[in-house]
């Protein structure tokens, strides 16, 4: 039977839209949906995706809008400029930095890097998924460690799972969705005991609120560890979330290995995402600002939790992870019918993880759960 070329389209349109939804959500990995009313946002408070709610920097909006009157044109210098910019600012070359769409893109390639060699994640959990998902996903094989009783990172016990098996350690660090850290030194001291055979992937997407600061980065070991990726993003506290900046900085043998099977910054991002970061990174009081902030909003949230005993680990990011046997059922459910949305890890009941808004919506999240724990 023959199709004319519009029915072609509807029926290749059905099957990539059906392989898009088997995959969803990929980015987040929790479970709370990316909900149709962000249309309407005004009326709901977005505490789940761990977006800044200070974002973007008015510097950002007016390098993008500058930035239109080019979009007659590709983007290869601007991109080369921004490599530029992260190489000086971390002591390094632009050939150690690798610019994606998010650092979800950086995580897709590592995952899909393992599984080609049919190699092994080996994994604290429960961690940000992505890296284990899509290595899952195309024929990686994935180990999990436990975190330890105080939700934090038992660096020791990933030491010693590692084996001839282990193809790469992912290591997230703040931690997503416990928000602990782990030591700066005792990082440092874990990646340079990990063999020189075994990749060490650190994801830093919140290392900026962290306690440790940038000075928390693995960046720095870069040149010592050939082995060593990390993952930055510019979603979190640079406010870039909807635009989808990020990068991997490594060793060049690395980065020369995952831009094999990646499209480039200057095809796949365009524009408004680099100008934006760019601009973003020119405004240290637009990032200090926000820092400053999430600590107020998280403040609000423990001084609540503390008056109602409710458990919750101090938080080195911009969302705060509580568990407590009053956030079994469908708390995320009926707050979202309250108007505010936050999230559960899958898999795990006890729970709640809220992002940090500004203190007026950590004001109203605490009113409206308070019925729920009071
Ligand atoms: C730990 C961690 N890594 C990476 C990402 C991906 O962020 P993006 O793709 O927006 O850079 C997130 C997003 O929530 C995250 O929490």
């Amino acid at each position: 039977m023959s199709i004319n070329r519009r029915q072609w389209l509807q029926q290749s349109l059905l099957a990539s839209a059906s392989v898009l939804v088997a995959g969803a959500p990929v980015a987040q990995g929790c479970a709370s949906e990316r909900p149709k009313e962000l249309r309407d946002k005004d009326n709901l408070i977005l505490l789940n995706w761990n977006e800044n709610p200070y974002g973007p920097a008015e510097s950002a909006v007016k390098a993008v809008n500058d930035a239109m009157k080019f979009a007659n044109r590709y983007p290869d210098e601007v991109a080369a400029e921004l490599k530029e910019k992260l190489a000086q600012k971390n002591n390094l070359r632009p050939r150690n930095f690798l610019l994606t769409a998010g650092s979800t893109e950086v995580l897709s390639l590592l995952g899909q890097h393992v599984a080609l060699q049919k190699g092994e994640i080996l994994s604290p959990f429960p961690t940000f998924p992505t890296a284990l998902r899509f290595g899952e996903r195309s024929g990686a094989s994935i180990r999990k460690v436990d975190l330890d009783a105080n939700d934090r990172i038992d660096l020791e016990k990933v030491l010693n799972a590692i084996s001839d098996k282990t193809t790469m350690v992912f290591i997230c660090n703040p931690n997503n969705p416990t928000g602990t850290e782990v030591a700066t030194e005792d990082l440092k001291s874990f990646c340079r005991k990990v063999p020189e055979n075994v990749l060490i992937c650190v994801d830093e997407a919140y290392v900026e609120y962290s306690n440790a600061g940038l000075k928390g980065s693995m960046i720095g070991l870069v040149d010592e560890l050939p082995n060593l990726i990390i993952c930055r993003t510019f979603s979190k506290a640079y406010g870039l979330a909807g635009l989808r900046m990020g990068y991997a900085v490594s060793h060049k043998k690395n980065i020369d290995a995952l831009s094999r099977r990646h499209l480039g910054a200057e095809i796949s991002t365009g524009w408004p995402p680099l100008v934006a970061a760019s601009a973003t990174m020119n405004d240290p009081e637009f990032l200090n600002q926000c820092v400053v902030k999430n600590q107020e909003g998280k403040q609000i949230i423990y001084d609540a939790y503390d008056s109602w005993g409710v458990k919750y680990n101090p938080s080195s990011t911009n969302f705060v992870y509580a568990r407590d046997e009053r956030f079994e059922g469908n708390l995320v459910a009926k707050m979202k019918e309250r108007g505010i949305l936050i999230t559960k890890w899958p898999t795990m009941t006890n729970h709640i993880r809220v992002s940090i808004g500004k203190p007026e919506h950590m004001k109203l999240f605490v009113e409206k759960v308070k019925d729920f724990l009071v």
